[in-house]
């Protein structure tokens, strides 16, 4: 971890209006996470955790607020711009995995790079190979899903996730239908990206064991952090001492 602050959210809010009803799912947010840092939110159901980590994945954008990650203010980039930078700094990791069925595991981890246009076929091999090493599934990519274990498909999610090379990687709930054993790989797989390769993660969980994993962990009540999501002595500026 370094004592660079590379997410900063200040007085980050969102707000849903549908009809006559508003909904606040975030209120007033303030957050600094260190580039390198393997951090878990932890909440209640319905508390905000996963419109925060689409947030920071630039998938949705502040109603109001700041969000800056890597000195790059998410909130005033257009919808096109948002899109390249989530493809160039952003994997995101789901539950439930989300491969595509038809696709090998191969295919599933090449999908993001074919958004790049300027690589060539022997360089997506290279790579896809790295990734697939790396989550320890060289074995498997002629693999689809379906012939895969639960723990195995989080692997590719993973591998996919980060084959691009992103400095980011958000997680929502990544154990959460695991058991134990292959809950483990993963955390430990996640540890590896912080530890080293210096990937800043932001996890959501619902398990106190898997959060244990990161170097922090903040909850979310109601849209709002209930310890300071911010770091330092002084918590009014960003980049202090950790
Ligand atoms: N697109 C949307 N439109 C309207 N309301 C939304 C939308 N997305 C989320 N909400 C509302 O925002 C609140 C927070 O939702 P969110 O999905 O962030 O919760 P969560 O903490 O991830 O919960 P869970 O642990 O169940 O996944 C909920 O009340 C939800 O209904
Ligand atoms: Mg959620």
């Amino acid at each position: 971890m370094t004592n660079e602050v590379f997410i900063q959210c200040r007085g980050l809010s969102k707000t849903y209006k549908k009809g006559e009803t508003t909904v606040t799912p975030l209120e007033a947010l303030d957050l600094d996470v260190p580039r390198g840092e393997f951090l878990a939110l932890m909440g209640p159901s319905g508390s905000g955790k996963t419109t925060l980590l689409n947030l920071i994945a630039g998938i949705d954008s502040p109603t109001t607020g700041s969000l800056t990650i890597g000195g790059r203010e998410l909130g005033k980039m257009s919808r096109g711009k948002l899109t390249e930078w989530r493809s160039r700094h952003c994997g995101y990791i789901f539950q439930l995995y989300h491969l595509v069925p038809i696709l090998t595991a191969y295919e599933n981890i090449e999908l993001p790079l074919l958004l790049e246009k300027e690589l060539s076929r022997k360089d997506r091999k290279e790579k896809i190979e790295a990734a697939l090493d790396l989550v320890g599934l060289s074995g498997r990519a002629d693999h689809r899903p379906s012939e895969l274990s639960g723990g195995q498909e989080q692997r590719v999610a993973i591998a996919r996730a980060i084959v691009a090379d992103p400095e980011l990687l958000v997680a929502d709930e990544p154990t959460g239908d695991l058991d134990r054993e292959s809950a483990k790989q993963i955390l430990d797989l996640l540890q590896r990206l912080s530890g080293e390769m210096g990937k800043t993660i932001v996890m959501v969980t619902h398990d106190s064991k898997a959060a244990d994993a990161a170097h922090r962990t903040l909850h979310l009540e109601k849209g709002q952090l209930v310890d300071s999501g911010l770091i330092g002595m002084d918590a009014s500026s960003a980049g202090g001492e950790i």
